[in-house]
């Protein structure tokens, strides 16, 4: 079995260091990284600290507007799948990279899988929905993470292909969680104590790229009872620079780089709560369990909300400050996310797809 796993941003790192390494000792894999994301923070840190091989094609395609940076892909991923022949082309979650890996494979007929099929935000103006949306219905096999995802597939009427997987996130939180705290120095790094800072991202076009948006987020967070700790996207800096927001962000919160995944994870852990506007760090918070504030309308982890570890709050001053302040307390702590072996499952659900043969038995 040959599998060409495409890769381009932060989590999709993250979520193939679960995957790759362990298909590795059963099939060949051609890893291609498209370059979205090439900052040494958002790139080269992961593949260093989470081992993950070092791909055989970087594309080199970098930001642009989203039209002209997934054709681009497209363009540069098509002759990698010529060259290599690979059974099937494995995707991660909602990227303009997971979008163009789905063009690619299904104009040239080779097998798609989806890791992380199945979520919606029903919300179409986020351009990761469309994303979402067009590659599973381009998916040959779609792997999901919870119950709610397969019932949104079968919703839209796709229903050959589909798995439940658990979340391959879950897998790497489980593996991260102990090493953070054996290895990473981010808090006397940082001055910080246990419980008694607030951790803050956010990245989402709807609110980085809107100044009204980004400056009620950041009077909301400015009003918490703790410190905020932000390690700042660099389109988020690009934009708190461009709208004149830069001093007041570093004024009122502590603006750091990008973290590894360790610091990171560690950072997560030991936060009083979190504010994010994150898909992946929503439900991280909600492993580790911190409570989240979420800063958008809706989500598609929304597990998390239902039992009330995750609070959704629009980009809207009072109501941030009063998520970020108030003690309200999650209702239950349900596992809708699988068992930590996502990543073994859709190794031995492509190998039963792809081969003949019975799933490996090292799995
Ligand atoms: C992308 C994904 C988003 C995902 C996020 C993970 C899409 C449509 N968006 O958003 O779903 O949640 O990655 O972090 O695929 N930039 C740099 N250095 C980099 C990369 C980006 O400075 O290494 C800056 C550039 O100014 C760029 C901007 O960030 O224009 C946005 O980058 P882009 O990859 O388009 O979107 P993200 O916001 O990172
Ligand atoms: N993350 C990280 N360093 C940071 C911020 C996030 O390692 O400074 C990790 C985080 O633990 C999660 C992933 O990046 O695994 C989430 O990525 P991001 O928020 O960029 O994208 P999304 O999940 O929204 O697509």
């Amino acid at each position: 079995m040959h599998v060409c796993s495409i890769v381009g941003a932060r989590p999709q790192f993250i979520k193939a260091a679960v995957v790759s390494r362990k298909l590795r000792t059963v099939a060949d894999e051609t890893l291609v990284h498209t370059g979205q994301h090439y900052d040494e923070a958002l790139s080269d840190v992961f593949f260093d600290e989470l081992d993950i091989p070092e791909p055989e094609f970087n594309l080199g395609v970098e930001s642009d507007t989203h039209g002209r940076q997934t054709a681009k892909m497209v363009a540069a991923i098509e002759p990698v799948i010529e060259e290599t022949d690979p059974d099937a082309i494995l995707l991660y979650g909602d990227t303009n990279s997971t979008l163009a890996g789905a063009i690619v494979g299904s104009k040239r007929e080779v097998a798609v899988a989806h890791v992380e099929a199945g979520l919606r935000s029903n919300n179409r103006s986020m351009p990761e929905e469309i994303n979402r949306v067009l590659t599973d219905h381009a998916s040959d096999l779609c792997f999901a993470p919870s119950r709610d995802a397969i019932e949104n597939l079968t919703a839209e009427g796709i229903t050959d292909g589909v798995f439940w997987t658990g979340d391959v996130m879950y897998d790497a939180i489980l593996d991260a969680r102990d090493r953070s705290v054996a290895q990473s120095t981010i808090l006397d790094d940082l001055g910080l104590a246990e419980g008694e800072f607030i951790l803050a991202t956010v990245h989402r076009a709807s609110n980085a790229d809107a100044r009204a948006n980004l400056a009620a987020i950041l009077d909301g967070l400015a009003a918490a009872p703790l410190p905020v700790v932000f390690p700042a996207h660099p389109r988020t800096v690009d934009r708190l620079q461009e709208y004149g927001l830069w001093e007041r962000a570093t004024g009122e919160l502590e603006v750091i780089d990008p973290q590894g995944y360790l610091d990171f994870v560690r950072l997560l852990d030991a936060a009083e709560r979190v504010a994010t506007d994150s898909g992946g760090v929503q439900k991280e918070a909600f492993f580790l369990e911190t409570r989240c504030v979420t800063l958008r309308e809706e989500t598609e982890w929304v597990e998390t909300v239902d039992c009330g570890w995750n609070r959704l709050v629009g980009p809207e001053r009072s109501s941030i400050r009063e998520a970020v302040s108030a003690d309200w307390q999650p209702e239950s702590t349900p596992r809708p996310y699988g068992d930590g072996l996502a990543g073994q499952r859709i190794i031995s659900l492509l190998q039963q797809r792809l081969a003949d043969s019975e799933p490996d038995e090292r799995l």
